[in-house]
């Protein structure tokens, strides 16, 4: 098969949100921290109406719908999460209730998870399903809610689904040749609570470690594709960078990350101004570059008239609902192509994946017009993130602080009822209504 890719994609998030703003004042930060320092200005949060499945059951419901897929055509169903509800039962087997209606119970495919990463694993399956062994197409639902214990780490939140159909000649085709990875053992973030959804986190090392891991695959990309291709590699290569967000002040300093080692690698596209200002750091060992605060600024002000134009695109979502986690370098993917589908004809995406622990993959994305209905145009017009923005309901973080309070005395609750207020809800998104004393999930449509 050719050009394996995203065939289509919707994103579904909570209609509840928390502005930064409100919540920096809150919670007593400094004017400028959450808004400035972190580059966020709202977040998304699930009322207790709504979980991983409700979200995941809405996005794959709408996704089929909305492109007219039939149910029938799908042979495997991959989730990545991160969001554990149950230890056994994979997330996919609630999402079977969609395709058994239609009598189609032949799907491969269960959940993947590693922290963030696990929509790329998910989705990494996919393709490789494709690319080898073509009998139906699959869906991919990655999935994240994410909430934090109160403290630095809160207001990085977010949550969100996105569902993806995988097949050949896509929109968004995928350059598998050049895909690079990085795998370590480390402790920047996990959750070996497993009575409680926060998890433990060292927030400046997990910071660290993700630029490590960005070094790391971005090198060994340059190198795969400068074998094949037989020219150097650099960011002017690729005309949009993509890459997992938390909080957009991360996004901010990997762009100008790699335009560092666009530099020490000696690149003819870094300019002559940019040079002269990066030439001090030339010689800091790698350890040193991590911690070296002047290297930050001066990478950043170097890269910036770049990064206005080949990242800035890719941040809306993540921006306006925080971090996704497994989905969140999906919903930057989807931001690019809502803001930039009129142009993307040939044009190639560079992708970054990050998950704690630690797991990473760089690759890249081919872009063309395609045939609706799996065109980029219409991808675009499914997606339609302005109007799903806009019609969002601002809550106060008294309001946000009082969900997550119910939230952390059900998580791992059996024998209750929620409220099943769907005020908030646009039709067609799937509910929590209760959970059974055999901690047995139930769920509507609105
Ligand atoms: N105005 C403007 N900027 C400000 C202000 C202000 N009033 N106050 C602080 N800042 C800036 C700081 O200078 C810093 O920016 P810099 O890094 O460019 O210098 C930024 O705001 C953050 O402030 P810090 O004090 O450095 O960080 P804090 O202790 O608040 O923690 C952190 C931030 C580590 C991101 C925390 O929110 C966290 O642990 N989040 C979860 C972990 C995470 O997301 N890691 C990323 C990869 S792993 C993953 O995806 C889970």
């Amino acid at each position: 098969p050719k050009d394996v890719g995203i065939l289509a994609m919707d994103i579904y998030f909570p209609p509840a949100c928390v502005h930064q703003e409100a919540l920096e004042a809150h919670d007593g930060a400094s004017k400028g921290k959450y808004t400035i320092g972190l580059g966020q200005d709202c977040m998304a949060y699930c009322s207790e109406v709504e979980d991983v499945i409700s979200m995941s059951l809405t996005v794959v419901a709408s996704l089929l719908k909305k492109y007219n897929i039939d149910p029938k055509q799908i042979g495997r169903l991959e989730v990545g999460s991160e969001t554990v509800i149950d230890k056994s039962k994979s997330i996919k087997t609630w999402l079977m209730h969609i395709f058994e209606e239609s009598g189609n119970t032949d799907i491969e495919g269960v959940d993947s998870s590693n922290a963030c990463y696990g929509g790329t694993a998910a989705l990494l399956n996919c393709v490789n399903w494709v690319e080898t062994l073509l009998i139906h197409w699959p869906i991919l639902c990655n999935y994240y809610d994410q909430v934090y214990a109160e403290g630095p780490a809160r207001p990085t939140g977010g949550a969100a689904a996105i569902a993806m159909l995988i097949g050949p000649n896509a929109p968004i085709s995928f350059e598998s040749k050049y895909r690079a990875s990085h795998m370590a053992h480390v402790y920047d973030f996990y959750k070996p609570d497993l009575a409680s959804e926060y998890p433990v986190v060292d927030g400046k090392l997990s910071q660290t470690c993700y630029l490590m891991a960005l070094d790391s695959c971005y090198r060994q990309y340059c190198t795969k594709y400068e074998k094949i291709v037989g020219e150097q590699f650099s960011i002017s290569d690729a005309e949009y960078c993509v890459f997992h967000s938390p909080y957009n002040k991360l996004v901010q300093k990997s762009f100008a990350r790699l335009y560092f080692n666009d530099f020490m690698r000696n690149c003819s596209t870094v300019d002559n101004d940019a040079k002269e200002k990066l030439q001090p750091f030339a010689n800091l060992t790698s350890e040193e570059s991590y911690q070296s605060r002047d290297l930050e600024k001066a990478s950043q002000q170097v890269a910036k008239h770049l990064y206005d134009i080949k990242v800035q695109p890719s941040t809306l979502l993540p921006k306006q609902i925080g971090n996704m986690y497994t989905a969140s370098l999906y919903a930057a993917l989807a931001s690019v192509i809502y803001n930039k589908h009129d142009s993307l004809d040939g044009q190639r995406i560079l992708m970054f994946s990050y998950g704690s622990g630690l797991t990473s993959t760089m690759f890249s994305l081919r872009l063309h017009d395609g045939q609706h209905p799996f065109s980029l145009m219409n991808i675009a017009s499914v997606l339609d993130v302005t109007t799903k923005l806009e019609s969002r309901h601002v809550t106060s973080p008294e309001k946000f602080i009082e969900t997550l309070k119910l939230m952390e005395h059900r998580y791992g609750a059996k024998d209750f009822e929620t409220s099943k207020d769907t005020s908030l809800l646009p039709p067609g998104t799937f509910y929590l209504t209760k959970v059974d004393s055999m901690y047995r999930r139930f769920y509507e449509k609105k």
